[in-house]
């Protein structure tokens, strides 16, 4: 019998799969659900990409380009930082990846020898660990709370920081939190990493989705930061898996050469499309979409305080609220499924996120309007009673 590689045991698949499995199941006979477990924009992508796409796909755009990415693209994306956060940043430290799921895969390989340790919050996005996990070095959780807003802050690296480490991960706005770090506290981060010897991998996926902060990149901090993006959750491009990673200049070199190895490149109908996402039009489209996301936020966020969930910070970005459920159960793996059965509400349990207090915490994610928002609310609330 051959077996699978060992760390495989190590990997995680994300438990509200089921859910979501079963909520479809409902659904085929004849359930009405409210989904608010979805982590991805419910708006398609904005049609004047759509268009770019055909064009493209008419024209022929079928072969691979080159591992970095289209230069155009490169161009346009460093233009974007330019026009939207006054950063000069050269479109030679650009490349365009697979997702932000690519980038990371790219970080994590150029950056971890196995052993090496990567800091990052517990809650925190799962796939991050498994990054680390696949080039065998080693996820360093550090249980994050309310008091520091659910993002790692120089302190906790300073204690958490161990000979084996090497870098910290960190995600502004985060997900399942949605909270952000202030630009001094990103500052003080890169600082005290700096000092330690580490280097600090900033991923701004939900960029551009900040309802009251002032957008900024961490960009703006140091030009030795690796910045993660994507332009599947603002722009609305999630299935075209396409994002980009600015890297350190020193390291561009080997992550072009493992991009080769990986991927050769990133999707060529999407880079021609992504063109287009920067454009006036396509920006008020997504200013508008933002509006609507804020609308849904300012809506969820008391009504779920009101039926008795504790969100002591109140998320500045992304489309997650993330709630402490124990005074309604003390169980939230199973709450979720009884809710999904009994009241036709699927939203995703803590233990998707990790192991500090996940039995307490339950993810909801406004990727819905805002009339089915409310209806879940009315469910929850019967539910609850
Ligand atoms: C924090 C964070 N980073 C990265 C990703 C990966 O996204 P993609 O590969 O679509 O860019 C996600 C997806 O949910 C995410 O929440």
């Amino acid at each position: 019998m051959i077996s699978v590689a060992e760390r495989m045991s190590r990997i995680q698949p994300f438990f509200v799969m089921d859910l979501l499995a079963r909520a479809r199941k409902l659904e085929a006979a004849g359930r009405s659900i409210i989904h608010m477990e979805v982590g991805e924009p419910d708006f398609a992508t904005p049609q004047p990409i759509i268009a770019a796409g055909q064009v493209a796909l008419a024209a022929g755009r079928t072969h691979y380009t080159p591992a970095r990415g289209i230069p155009e693209l490169r161009e346009a994306i460093a233009a974007h930082y330019a026009r939207a956060y006054g950063q000069q940043v050269s479109a030679s430290r650009v490349v365009v990846t697979p997702g932000s799921s690519g980038a990371l895969q790219l970080v994590m390989s150029v950056l971890i020898n196995p052993g090496e340790g990567v800091l990052m919050a517990d809650p925190g996005y799962p796939c991050n660990r498994h990054f680390v996990e696949l080039v065998d070095g080693k996820p360093q959780l550090i249980p994050v709370g309310a008091e520091t807003g659910y993002q790692l802050s120089a302190e906790l690296v300073e204690q958490a920081w161990g000979e084996e480490s090497k870098a910290v991960l960190v995600a502004s706005p985060a997900n399942p939190t949605g909270t952000m770090l202030s630009a001094e506290e990103l500052r003080a981060l890169h600082a005290v990493v700096r000092r330690l010897g580490g280097v600090l991998i900033v991923d701004e996926i939900y960029q551009g989705l900040v309802y009251d902060a002032t957008p900024s990149t961490a960009l703006a901090i140091a030009d030795d930061i690796f910045v993660i993006n994507s332009f599947s959750k603002y722009f609305g491009m999630t299935g075209w898996r396409l994002g980009w990673l600015v890297a350190p200049e020193p390291f561009v070199d080997p992550v072009d050469r493992l991009a080769q190895n990986i991927f050769l490149s990133a999707p060529t109908l999407s880079q021609h499309a992504a063109l287009h996402a920067f454009s006036p039009q396509v920006m008020e489209i997504l200013e508008a979409r933002r509006l609507e996301f804020k609308q849904r936020r300012d809506f969820l966020l008391p009504e779920l305080r009101s039926l008795g969930f504790d969100i002591p910070v109140t998320p500045q970005g992304a489309f997650y609220l993330y709630a402490d459920c124990q005074g309604i159960t003390e169980d939230s793996y199973r709450f979720a499924q009884t809710l999904l059965e009994e009241a036709g509400v699927a939203v995703t349990p803590g233990r998707d996120f990790g192991f500090h207090e996940p039995e307490s915490h339950l993810r909801f994610a406004y990727t819905t309007e805002i009339g089915k928002l409310q209806e879940g609310v009315e469910r929850l609330s019967r539910f609850i009673q």
